[in-house]
């Protein structure tokens, strides 16, 4: 047999034997059979030493286009292999995408978030600025630059957390307004809300809660009167209780500001003629508010002859009852999901 039928048949035999080759390992085994040292073709190779010399280029070629070949095909089952693999795996890891998920809990925002958002939404659109401050206060800012010296009467309508003699939980969010006026170093105009916590030391019940959440306002600038204020209140009880409700300011009082009123929005439950919600008086009341005291301006370093002002503050969980017919204050913080989950905010 001649070295050209020799290298034929090992073609012919690897072509055949290479189909039955079915794993990368046994495959990497066939290749060096035929290709590694000591394979087929290092006994071929050792043929050439005694072949004459104008038949070794003949004989090279020969060797050379059967290693291709071989190593071809080789190369094509190797890739025949790995798709068999991945195909395999692919079976084992079908699933069957028409089964019924498992329901995942989606959260949303808590009422009160939802309705503290909504109010800074209407802020916001009529040039305000959402401030906010600490939780723990300096009694300075939470009382005393508000006109409510350390023996103040008027100290006792908020009953305090006091953690040092000068140090408190914030009864309101007032104090927020007075870091403002610190801090505008111009003394020019102010327009912001100011959200968040306060406490106050109530014993928890259906209508008290020693942790609620506020928003207050204020606005300073020259010109600024009663009129503006009553306008702006007029936005906030139509954006929460519908665009036909009305206002009405009664007299009242607060140290901070002056004069004082208490604010109501007519009731949306009988529109003003008067049912059990509204205590048959057709109003219901939702916020304080006044003309910032010219004390309280000038605590803060402006001139009060130059600037007025005025502020009103509301209780959230407050309007969120009223609103959604809740009566109980402590609803919003037990965290009870059939309770939260009936406001969405979609
Ligand atoms: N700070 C007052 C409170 O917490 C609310 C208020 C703010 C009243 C501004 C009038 C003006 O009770």
């Amino acid at each position: 047999m001649n070295v050209k039928q020799q290298l034929e048949n090992m073609i012919a035999e690897a072509k055949e034997q290479v189909l039955i080759v079915k794993s990368i390992h046994e495959l990497n085994e066939f290749k060096s059979k035929y290709l590694g040292k000591k394979g087929s073709f290092s006994e071929i190779a050792k043929m050439m030493k005694d072949l004459p010399n104008d038949e070794k280029p003949v004989f090279g070629k020969l060797t050379n286009e059967a290693k291709q070949a071989i190593n071809e095909y080789i190369n094509n089952q190797r890739v025949i292999i790995e798709e068999a693999i991945i195909n395999e795996k692919l079976m084992k890891e079908t699933i069957d995408v028409t089964l019924p998920g498992k329901e995942f809990g989606i959260g949303q925002t808590h009422l009160l978030t939802q309705i503290k958002e909504e109010i800074e939404d209407l802020f916001i659109g009529m040039g305000y600025q959402v401030m906010e401050g600490p939780e723990v206060e300096i009694d300075e800012y939470n009382f005393e630059k508000l006109n409510l010296p350390k023996d103040h009467p008027a100290r006792d309508m908020q009953d305090t957390f006091y953690i040092t003699d000068e140090t408190l939980l914030r009864t309101h969010t007032s104090p927020v307004q007075v870091r403002t006026m610190l801090d505008n170093s111009e003394k020019g105009p102010i327009k912001i809300i100011c959200p968040g916590k306060v406490y106050r030391r109530d014993d928890d019940d259906a209508t008290h809660s020693h942790q609620f959440m506020q928003i207050e306002g204020l606005v300073v600038d020259e010109k600024t009167s009663m009129a503006d204020l009553k306008g702006t209140l007029l936005e906030v009880a139509k954006k929460m209780f519908g665009s036909n409700r009305d206002i009405r300011l009664r007299p009242s009082y607060f140290p901070f500001t002056e004069p004082s009123v208490e604010v109501d929005v007519s009731c949306a439950n009988c529109n003003g003629k008067g049912c059990n919600i509204c205590k048959h008086t057709g109003w219901i009341e939702i916020l304080g508010a006044g003309m910032v005291n010219d004390k309280v301006l000038e605590a803060s370093g402006y001139d009060s002859k130059k600037y007025q002002g005025f502020a009103f503050g509301m209780g959230v969980e407050r309007i969120a009852m009223l609103k959604y017919g809740i009566n109980d204050i402590r609803m919003f913080y037990l965290n009870d999901l059939r309770f939260n989950k009936q406001f969405t905010n979609e």
